[in-house]
């Protein structure tokens, strides 16, 4: 079998894993790894020469391939633009650098002949991009939908099932290698809009910038929460959509508008996203022809995402042998950016926890400021009166978010109300 020369950078959870992998296939040759510090201890045992000096991985002509898992926007955009210029194939888990550079980056592969593989950058170990690369080819894509991100559903689960805290949940995520070097990443939703950015790009054609991706993290969610949204029947989610909201008009692409969202999401308990506990991904992909598949597995993690960099590897040594593999995996990226449909527009029902004073008239100014809102109450329960405050919990039917904004805002001059502790959107299938 023919052999590949590879050259990775960074090894740390992901870089341990490859290594390990790659013990298991010994006609990819590994000729050096870089790392930040040579000093750090390692777990990871290898006779690969480990250097500081990333030039001497980019400069190599024998290495064919770049490994990128050392992470981050930069230096990494740096290194894996230098090697496609030297034209060099580049293996990488970033989605950082995909979903702000991705449009530069893909037409530089392109003009040099040579290929991206990025199975690992989105839902670690399953392998979601090339199904909806190749096995799901044949279909224009109505939506891609889904628990993105192993850290936030690791908290979440573990608050739930567990009772920890959220601090304690988010360690021992960062403990099993899940989270990225800045946790914030994960649990203010910024990994979840980098990989929407590129599902969105595969589905649709469009690159998303990922600063237009309407965005909230996990950090307000509270045991409270979780508590009262199984008592409705609901798990807590945090929830990317990348949805075309064309409704099955025939549009040019120019005109393709798409809905492109992360935030904490109320799940249906019956629902498949709800089953979905640890670091666990699931991304329900629905296509014109297929109709709505379900992908579950692990999203994070070392030997999962490391199984997806080594499945690329294969890839893509097999693919060598053809005579244009590059242009058969050339993923069809445009170069363009595209906007995306305004947050007001999104339509889903609401769950409310409010805090207030326990006066008559509460519920009924409530029930009016909704009312002339078209905001329509599908249950109300008053909880927990305490020194004449009280929790109300209130599901609404289908609601227009610019509607329930505004709405927000007027109740938030009544003077009975503390607070508007929650405001979680229900999932809504579409
Ligand atoms: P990590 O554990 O923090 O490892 C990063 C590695 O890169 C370390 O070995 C580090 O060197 C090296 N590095 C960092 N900056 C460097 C520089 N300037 N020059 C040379 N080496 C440098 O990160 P990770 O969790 O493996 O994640 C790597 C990538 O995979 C990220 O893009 C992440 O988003 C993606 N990813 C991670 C997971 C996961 O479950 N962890 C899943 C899917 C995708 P030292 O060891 O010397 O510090
Ligand atoms: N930090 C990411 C997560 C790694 O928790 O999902 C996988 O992309």
């Amino acid at each position: 079998m023919a052999r590949v020369v590879l050259g990775m950078l960074g090894l740390g959870t992901v870089g341990s894993g490859v290594v390990k992998l790659l013990a298991q296939h010994k006609h990819l040759q590994l000729k050096k790894i870089a790392v930040r510090d040579l000093a750090k201890e390692r777990t990871t045992t290898t006779t690969c020469p480990i250097t500081t000096d990333v030039n001497e991985i980019i400069d190599d002509p024998e290495i064919e391939v770049l490994v990128e898992v050392m992470g981050g926007e930069e230096p990494a955009l740096t290194y894996i633009k230098r090697a496609l210029e030297k034209r060099k194939h580049v293996v990488t888990a970033n989605k950082e650098v995909l979903a702000k550079h991705g449009p530069s980056l893909f037409a530089l592969a392109r003009e040099k002949g040579v290929t991206i593989f990025f199975e690992a950058s989105v839902a670690g170990g399953i392998p979601l991009i090339s199904t909806i690369q190749r096995g799901l080819g044949a279909n224009q894509f109505k939506a891609v939908t889904g628990i993105l991100n192993g850290t936030t559903n690791f908290i979440l689960s573990n608050m739930e099932e567990r009772g920890l805290s959220y601090e304690t949940a988010l360690a021992e995520a960062q403990a099993l290698g899940f989270a990225e070097a800045d946790p914030s990443a994960d649990v203010d939703g910024h990994d979840v809009a980098y990989k929407l950015s590129i599902l969105a790009a595969l589905s649709f054609q469009r690159f998303v910038k990922p600063t237009d991706i309407y965005r909230q993290g996990i950090r307000e969610i509270t045991p409270e929460d979780l508590a009262l949204a199984k008592e409705f029947g609901y798990r807590i989610k945090l929830v990317g959509t990348a949805r075309s909201t064309t409704n099955g008009k025939e549009t040019s692409t120019e005109e393709k508008s798409l809905a492109v969202r992360v935030h904490p999401t109320l799940v249906p308990l019956s629902h498949p996203l709800a089953a979905v506990s640890g670091s666990n991904n699931c991304i329900l992909v629905t296509g014109d022809a297929v109709g709505e598949i379900i992908m579950v597995g692990p999203g994070a993690g070392s030997l999962p995402t490391a199984s997806a960099v080594v499945g690329d590897i294969i890839n893509l040594e097999s693919a060598l042998k053809l005579p244009d593999f590059a242009s058969y995996f050339q993923p069809s990226i445009t170069s363009q950016w595209s906007n995306t449909a305004s947050s007001d527009d999104w339509v889903s029902p609401y769950f409310l926890r409010l805090s207030v004073a326990d006066t008559p008239g509460v519920i009924g100014t409530i029930g009016t400021i909704f009312g002339n809102h078209k905001i329509s109450i599908q249950s109300i329960i008053q909880r927990g009166v305490k020194d004449g405050r009280a929790t109300i919990v209130i599901l609404t039917h289908d609601v227009r978010e610019g509607d329930m904004n505004a709405a927000l805002t007027n109740l938030k001059e009544c003077p009975f109300l503390d607070s508007v502790a929650s405001a979680i959107r229900i999932y809504k299938a579409g």
